[in-house]
């Protein structure tokens, strides 16, 4: 999967990008991320990406122009499954989502700023809008990170054992069964009997149990749906 990302802080991705399962991903080549800073695409000499709102008011919005040249000149390469810009006012991003994206093979992610990107990128440019959830951030940058992750994680040959995403919380919507390790008893505080017993048909029914019990608790409207 390639994903090309449009941002004014393309710094911001270096501490998530070069970790973990994200940095074994790109270097096993199994994701290939590239940054584009949009003041490149600017056409004034003082790189301007952002201007005031027509409508008055405060706040400054981001332009087309840059925003424009930036898309064209990427699909030039290649086509794309989605450009997507990430905004509070977006489908609001979940497991069923990043399992459907998984498959793309090319996406963009436009991060904006300020009061937002001038509307006709919305409705000429852009495929589908994306949140993280309701509240406001200071800019699409961590909402990036946050889609890119959830992704990449489930691009087949990232994760060592293929059943581990398999077996994430919401996967089979449900959220995940507690787990433990050693040592089995700490300040005597012990961990559940059952997972001693060997039993595994014992064990992954009380496992299900459990994910089914706390789903009931935390996440109910989960079984609703
Ligand atoms: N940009 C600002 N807030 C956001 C959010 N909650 N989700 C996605 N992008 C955003």
């Amino acid at each position: 999967m390639r994903i090309d990302i449009i941002t004014i802080f393309p710094e911001m991705f270096q501490g998530p990008f070069s970790h973990s399962i994200i940095k074994r991903a790109t270097d096993k080549q199994l994701v290939d991320i590239h940054l584009h800073q949009l003041r490149n695409y600017a056409t004034d000499k003082h790189k301007k990406v952002d201007d005031y709102p027509f409508s008055g008011g405060a706040g400054m919005v981001m332009m087309i122009e840059p925003i424009d040249n930036c898309i064209s000149s990427l699909k030039k390469e290649r086509s794309y499954d989605e450009v997507i810009y990430l905004s509070p006012d977006g489908e609001v991003f979940n497991q069923g989502l990043a399992n459907q994206m998984s498959s793309y093979d090319n996406i963009i992610l436009l991060c904006g700023h300020y009061k937002g990107i001038d509307e006709r990128i919305r409705t000429h440019l852009i495929t589908r809008e994306i949140s993280i959830g309701d509240y406001v951030l200071s800019g699409g940058e961590l909402a990036a990170a946050v889609v890119v992750d959830g992704l990449v994680r489930l691009l087949p040959g990232v994760l060592g054992d293929e059943t581990s995403a398999l077996s994430d919380s919401f996967q089979d919507q449900l959220v995940s069964p507690p787990v433990y390790t050693r040592p089995r008893s700490y300040k005597g505080w012990d961990i559940p009997e059952i997972l001693l017993s060997g039993n595994e048909k014992l064990i992954s029914e009380w496992k299900h149990d459990q994910a089914l019990q706390r789903t009931k608790e935390r996440r109910p409207g989960m079984l609703e749906d």
